[in-house]
Formats: structure tokens, C-alpha cells, sequence
């Protein structure tokens, strides 16, 4: 049984099927002004050993920087991260699903659920194009198309399995995915998968990044959109916020509605389907 994914080969042709960056075209028209606007400047990355973060670091040194900062509590992510950007070797997307065919543990997945995919090298292209040219208030999204760009994470994982020469093995319950985990070995040509219509909290449907009424500019990227009428909060407000959602944490006696209830004060049009479970129980 293969279990050695190229994930960047994967991505390309099955999830977010291009051959080449989405941004590409923007990082080519703004080749000249981004390396202008990073000559020679201290780059800050909080999070830097993350998908995102990572792939952040990528895109930003492909620039004349002067220095480069990277903050993060995950010690050994960041000694992955000097190892990978000195091996320059590709990251994951459907990450979750290689960990547990290494360890050949079976898989859990949702159906139904549609997301929009870009590849980790988007998205680390994508935040620094809007670090660097966005104005401030901005929200930059991918121009992804709903019907061609918008896929179920369940054709990813019977993608993925074809892309290994194998198949789904559809279990019926956690437990039956679990015994037959523990009888896979080199000649299984199918691999225990249970699918589960999503009963989570929290969990959307489908995407989109934007609504009616908002003011969307098209013109500037190729592969972006902005929206420019997003509300700015003065920092007072934005405090207050963080002192109430932390006399709530304090006071020993938070509850999920009482964090929604903050929340949609300062967001009124936050929406929080609550199903009493959530996705740490799981398998
Ligand atoms: N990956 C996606 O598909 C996706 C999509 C939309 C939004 N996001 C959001 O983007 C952000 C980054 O996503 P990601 O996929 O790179 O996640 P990730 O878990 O791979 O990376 C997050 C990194 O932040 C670090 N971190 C956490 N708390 C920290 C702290 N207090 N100080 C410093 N570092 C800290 C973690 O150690 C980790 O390395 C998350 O907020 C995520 O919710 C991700």
C-alpha cells in the first residue's frame, strides 16, 4: 500500500487543479512595487510555522527583505520551519488524511461540506500581497468561482485514495472504520473511510466571501477581489470587547452562549449554529 503523497502534484490536479499560482498574474503586475515597498524592511510573522505563516515566509523572501522575524509557541514547528525552508520541500493541504494513512489509522470525513481550496503556496502569496498593497480596513479574498473552485472535502478524500491506487471502504460507524484500520497491510487495496453528514457546531455549508451590500473593488487584482465598506471600530471599542470576553473567561462561568452573546453585539449580523457537539469529539 502507498502511502507517499506529493501533495503539491495532488493539489494541482485534483483540488485546486492549476497548473500554476492563482496569483501569479498579481504577483507579476505588482512585481516591481512589492519589491519596492519590502526593500531592505523588517518583516514581523506571528504564527510563522503554521500552514499559513510558513507559506508567508516563502512568498516574502522572495524579496529583498533586511530582517525577518518569526514568533511562535510551537518550538518544534519552528525548527520544522528553518529545516523546510532550507529544504524548500511543499506542505500540506488535506493534511489530517496523510498523518492518519501514515500511521494507518482510518479516516473520518464529513460530506456535503463545499470549501473553497486554495494551496498552501496561495495562500502564503495571498497574505502577503494583502500585507503588503492592501490599504488599511481592507478585506481581500480569492476571485474563485463557486461552481468550478468550490468542492466537498468527501471527492477530496476518494481523490486522494485514487491518487494512491486505492479505495473507499465505506464503514457505517467509527467502530467498524477502527477494526478494519487494525487489518490493513501492504497488499489492502481499500482503505476504511467513515462519512458522516456533519452534525457540528459551527460548521457552514458553503462559503462566500462576500454579501449583498457590500462595496467590492475588482479592478485592482486579477485574482483578488477588496472589499473597501468593511466597519472600522476605534480601538476603545475593540478593548472593550477583549475586558468583557475576559471577565467572562475569569468568572469561572462561561458558556458558549454567553461568548455568542458578546460577539453579536459588536458583529450583529454573526450568525452561530449551535447542534451541542463539537468537532473534538470526533474520531
Ligand atoms: N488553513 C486554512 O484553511 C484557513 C482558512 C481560513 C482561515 N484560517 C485561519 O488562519 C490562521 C492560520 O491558519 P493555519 O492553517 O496556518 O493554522 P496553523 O495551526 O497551521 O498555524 C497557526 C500557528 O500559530 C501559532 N500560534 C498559536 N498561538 C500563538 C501565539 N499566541 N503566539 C504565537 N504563535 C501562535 C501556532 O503554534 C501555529 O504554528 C488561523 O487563525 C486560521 O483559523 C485558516
Amino acid at each position: 500500500m502507498i502511502t507517499y503523497v506529493d501533495i503539491d502534484d495532488f493539489t494541482g490536479k485534483y483540488i485546486t487543479k492549476r497548473a500554476e499560482s492563482l496569483l501569479k498574474p498579481d504577483l507579476d503586475k505588482y512585481h516591481t512595487e512589492l519589491g519596492k515597498r519590502l526593500n531592505g524592511k523588517s518583516v514581523l510573522v506571528i504564527g510563522g510555522a503554521g500552514t499559513i505563516g510558513s507559506h508567508y515566509i516563502k512568498a516574502i523572501l522572495r524579496y529583498h527583505i533586511g530582517r525577518l522575524v518569526v514568533v511562535d509557541i510551537n518550538e518544534n514547528g519552528l525548527t520544522e520551519l528553518v529545516r523546510d525552508l532550507r529544504s524548500s520541500t511543499g506542505y500540506n493541504i488535506p493534511q489530517e488524511f496523510i498523518e492518519r494513512l501514515g500511521k494507518r489509522q482510518p479516516w473520518s470525513c464529513p460530506t456535503g461540506i463545499r470549501r473553497f481550496f486554495v494551496s498552501p503556496r496561495e495562500s502564503g502569496e495571498l497574505c502577503m500581497i494583502a500585507s503588503v498593497l492592501g490599504e488599511s480596513g481592507d478585506i481581500i479574498f480569492p476571485n474563485l468561482d463557486e461552481k468550478r473552485d468550490m468542492i466537498t472535502f468527501d471527492a477530496i478524500a476518494h481523490d486522494l485514495l485514487h491518487y494512491l491506487g486505492l479505495q473507499a471502504d465505506v464503514c457505517a460507524t467509527e467502530q467498524e472504520a477502527r477494526e478494519k484500520a487494525l487489518l490493513l497491510n501492504e497488499s489492502s487495496v481499500s482503505y476504511p473511510v467513515y462519512f458522516f453528514e456533519t452534525d457540528t457546531s459551527g460548521e457552514k455549508p458553503y462559503e462566500e466571501f462576500f454579501t449583498e451590500g457590500e462595496v467590492i473593488d475588482t479592478d485592482k487584482f486579477t485574482s483578488l477581489g477588496v472589499i473597501k465598506n468593511s466597519v472600522k471600530r476605534d480601538s476603545h471599542e475593540i478593548d472593550e470587547i477583549f475586558t468583557r470576553l475576559r471577565t467572562l473567561f475569569d468568572s469561572g462561568n462561561v458558556t458558549k452562549a454567553a461568548v455568542v452573546e458578546i460577539l453579536r453585539e459588536y458583529l450583529p449580523n454573526f450568525e452561530h449554529i449551535e447542534k451541542g457537539k463539537g468537532l473534538d469529539s470526533k474520531m
